[in-house]
């Protein structure tokens, strides 16, 4: 199957080498415990989405910077050989290549800790320079693993050329959003954690984030789609609150759960589906890859989630 529109998405974020060892339990602080299975493969919340949105049938600019080394080049192969647009990801010769450390226990859950390296000297001006380029784009995606202040400039940047962006502000920012930024800002795409920190409130019952959602709604953000793992999602905006149920499987590994739904969701979207739409097929998609280890490895293709839809 094929999408009816070939969008191009532009994926500006992180790049990394995912180190991953599983093991029955993780470990506490002080604690070594003795895994049982270990690989590598490519990660970054930007390259995985990246990688989602090409395999949802996107063209596919992934803009980010790596580092001059094996890790870098080998992700960079990767994500040709997945079809992606690499032309514009820069080299940062002063730093290595992002690295991320994540452990995975029995149940599926994990721990993850990323030296951001070459991802962390991604400037403001490297984004100026590639203008042209972010011209194109039907959409714009973006995560939090690279310096605010270049994300800000391509938030601003995306909202002067009237291009949809959606941000997806993961790992959490340091600092609530302001009501300027939110305003520019037309897909949202926290977790629970996330919009904590996003609105500087906390969630201290269930009922909170109807409240904390719509007051971001209130505060100019036009769509929040709030991701809440095994019990699915959340769509708010002006119009309507819409529950979307996460479909059913056994997880083994949620690492990258939250990219697959974006990298979807976005292709969905500028492919010309319908809000709902989107989510429910990046919902699917996403559930497809919990069942499988790895962020990258375990996105599934288009013709996969549509037949995972057609048989659930
Ligand atoms: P992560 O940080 O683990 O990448 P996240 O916290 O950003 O993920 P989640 O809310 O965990 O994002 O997951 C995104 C979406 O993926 C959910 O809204 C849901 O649709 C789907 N999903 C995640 N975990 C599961 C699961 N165990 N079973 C089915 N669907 C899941
Ligand atoms: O969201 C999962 C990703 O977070 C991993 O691929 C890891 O690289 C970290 O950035």
């Amino acid at each position: 199957m094929i999408l009816s529109k070939k969008p191009h998405i532009l994926i500006i974020g992180s790049s990394n080498t995912d180190l991953t060892i599983k093991s029955e339990k993780l470990p506490s602080p002080g604690e070594t415990v003795i895994g049982n299975e270990f690989f590598i493969a490519s990660g970054g919340k930007g390259a995985n989405q990246a990688v989602a949105a090409r395999r949802a049938g996107a063209n596919v600019t992934f803009i980010a910077k790596i580092g001059d080394d094996d890790f870098g080049r080998n992700n960079i192969q990767l994500y040709q050989n997945d079809g992606i647009n690499t032309d514009h990801i820069l080299i940062d010769k002063n730093n290595y290549s992002g690295i991320a450390l994540i452990m995975v226990d029995s149940k599926g859950e994990n721990l993850i800790s990323v030296a951001s390296n070459s991802n962390y000297n991604f400037h403001p001006k490297d984004i100026e320079s590639k203008k042209e380029i972010i011209k194109t784009a039907d959409i714009i995606l973006i995560q939090n693993e690279i310096p605010d202040q270049t994300n800000l400039t391509v938030i601003n940047m995306a909202f002067d050329l009237k291009i949809p962006l959606i941000f997806n502000p993961a790992p959490g920012p340091k600092k609530p959003l302001s009501s300027t930024i939110l305003k520019k800002i037309k897909y949202l795409t926290p977790n629970k954690k996330e919009l904590e920190l996003v609105t500087g409130k906390l969630i201290k019952e269930e009922t909170d984030i109807y409240t904390i959602g719509q007051e971001l709604v209130q505060s100019g953000i036009e769509n929040l789609i709030l991701t809440l793992g095994n019990k699915g999602s959340l769509l708010i905006n002006k119009n309507e609150t819409i529950a979307i149920p996460a479909f059913k499987v056994d997880a083994i590994d949620t690492v990258g759960a939250g990219d697959c739904f974006n990298g979807y969701l976005g292709a969905m979207l500028a492919s010309g589906k319908s809000l709902y739409d989107s989510i429910k097929i990046a919902s699917a998609a996403a559930a497809i890859s919990v069942t499988k280890r790895g962020a990258q490895p375990s996105i599934p293709n288009y013709n996969e989630v549509v037949h995972f839809i057609e048989t659930h």
